[in-house]
């Protein structure tokens, strides 16, 4: 059960918006460019149209000085989703009129003019416990018991921001709540069965193909060897007449026979841990309303879909979607998901054959003029699970538009220590006396740094880390 005062603080949020659009006010939501992100926004979004609020939304991927001096704001009530914990004091001092920040980052001190709804702020911890998406679902559920319907959002949110890190990769905490009232709604079921990549769209060798978490050395990228494998050990029919069969549409014995294939694969010629065979099972969310075959059934598949529309600069698409479209934009959202895998692809390439550069203690590719800036921070993160660069720092960078910036993402490679990178680009924004935008923890963490200073970046980084033990973990 959420703490009592965490649904009264709730509660407060949901009566000052509910009096502002009895004043018939103009909101302007302002929301993260990820799947929890625009989830979050379209929950929002659908209270306030219910409510007849008119409003506008705008998903941007970092809160700044800049981003917001490009929003109108004359006379509108902003309401921040999925950001602004960390940026309460820029908030307060730019915003004149009454600001809401429904949050799940970890809030920096001050901003006590604007209203701050963020579990934090009642000891539950925003990484795990709770989404974007989550926090804007508490609100919306305080402001009509109808917006109760939204709760499959606040899972496909809290999937999107990869907070399924209980058992059997389950939801825990407060999400794991907001899943139990959507089962009892009749509007999401869950069940323990295998997770792979389009288990609701895709033809069983292509899941098998794309799947990469875990990634399945041999099997992962590789369609032939998928089909091979299928087809020699498996044994299951993977067509039905001319059309191809899903993952989701397989009977129990069917699913059986491919697990325990899967599962003496991974151990085998995979070379796996038990424990990376075994993630191969976990808990699938269910959106039982949707029609059978389409991505938005399968919450995982769901958050991907958001992923690629926003990162691909198909915003709009991916709220319409959230907010109940289903005709034209289905071809549409199957056009951002290839484009986003397509791109993708191409950026790796790009960056193992030519991109990737070595200095004494980092690895680093400019991505300036090549790479979407929406899209280096994957690269950075898909790069660094890699065993190539296990241990190693790497970093990406790319030209943001929406900051006249460059953007850094900075990840380090499984099994490093030692490091913080957050703390690492802390103590460098301070070394080159740097306001802008930057920030992160342990594993991750991302800059924005002026037009030129790149040089400077790199190098201050790279004598940080040759000190060793940065952040002195
Ligand atoms: O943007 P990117 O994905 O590279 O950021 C990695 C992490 O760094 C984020 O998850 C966030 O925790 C942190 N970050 C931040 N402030 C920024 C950019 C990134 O705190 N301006
Ligand atoms: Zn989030």
């Amino acid at each position: 059960v959420p703490p009592p005062q965490l649904v009264k603080a709730a509660r407060d949020v949901a009566s000052y918006l509910r009096e502002k659009a009895r004043e018939n006010a103009l909101f302007q939501v302002v929301s993260h460019l990820d799947a929890d992100g625009i989830a979050a926004a379209s929950i929002i979004s659908t209270s306030l149209t219910r409510l007849n609020a008119r409003f506008h939304v705008r998903i941007i991927q970092q809160l700044s000085r800049k981003s917001l001096e490009r929003i109108p704001r004359r006379e509108r009530v902003f309401v921040f989703t999925d950001m602004g914990s960390g940026q309460l004091k820029l908030l307060e001092e730019s915003l004149q009129e009454d600001t809401v920040v429904i949050d799940h980052h970890p809030p920096e001190e001050g901003g006590g003019r604007l209203i701050h709804f963020n579990p934090h702020l009642f000891g539950l911890d925003g990484g795990v416990d709770v989404s974007g998406a989550g926090a804007a679902y508490l609100v919306a559920r305080e402001i009509d018991v109808k917006n109760r319907d939204l709760s499959p959002l606040a899972i496909v949110g809290a999937l999107g921001d990869r907070q399924d890190k209980g058992k059997q990769r389950s939801l825990t905490g407060l999400n794991a709540e907001i899943a139990r009232e959507g089962v009892e709604h009749g509007i999401l079921q869950e069940v323990k069965d295998l997770i792979v990549f389009g288990r609701e769209t895709r033809p069983i060798p292509v899941a098998l193909e794309y799947t990469t978490d875990p990634f399945i050395p041999g099997l992962s990228g590789n369609h032939g060897a998928c089909l091979k494998f299928l087809v020699e050990r498996v044994q299951i029919p993977l067509k039905a007449g001319d059309r191809w069969r899903t993952i989701a549409e397989l009977s129990r014995e069917e699913k059986a026979r491919l697990v325990s294939e899967l599962v003496k694969y991974m151990l085998g010629p995979g070379n796996m841990s038990a424990d990376e065979a075994q993630s191969i099972i976990g808990t699938v969310y269910v959106l039982s309303r949707e029609r059978e075959g389409t991505p938005m059934r399968d919450a995982r598949e769901y958050a991907s879909l958001l992923n690629a529309c926003g990162r691909t600069g198909r915003t709009g698409l991916g709220l319409a979607i959230c907010m109940g479209e289903r005709k034209r934009s289905l071809s549409e959202a199957a056009e951002a998901v290839d484009e986003y895998r397509v791109k993708l692809a191409d950026y790796i390439n790009w960056v193992e054959g030519e991109g990737m550069k070595k200095r004494k203690n980092l690895y680093w590719f400019s991505g300036v003029g090549r790479i979407d800036v929406r899209m280096v921070g994957t690269v950075a993160s898909i790069l660094a699970s890699s065993k190539k660069y296990q241990s190693k720092v790497i970093v990406g960078l790319a030209y943001s538009n929406e900051e006249d910036c460059i953007k850094a993402s900075i990840r380090l490679g499984k099994g490093g220590e030692n490091v913080d990178l957050g703390e690492l680009v802390r103590r460098v924004m301070e070394r080159m006396k740097l306001e802008t935008a930057a920030g992160g923890h342990e594993l991750a963490a991302g800059a924005y740094i002026p037009v030129g200073k790149e040089e400077e970046f790199l190098m201050l980084l790279d004598e940080e880390l040759g000190m060793g033990g940065c952040g002195g973990r």
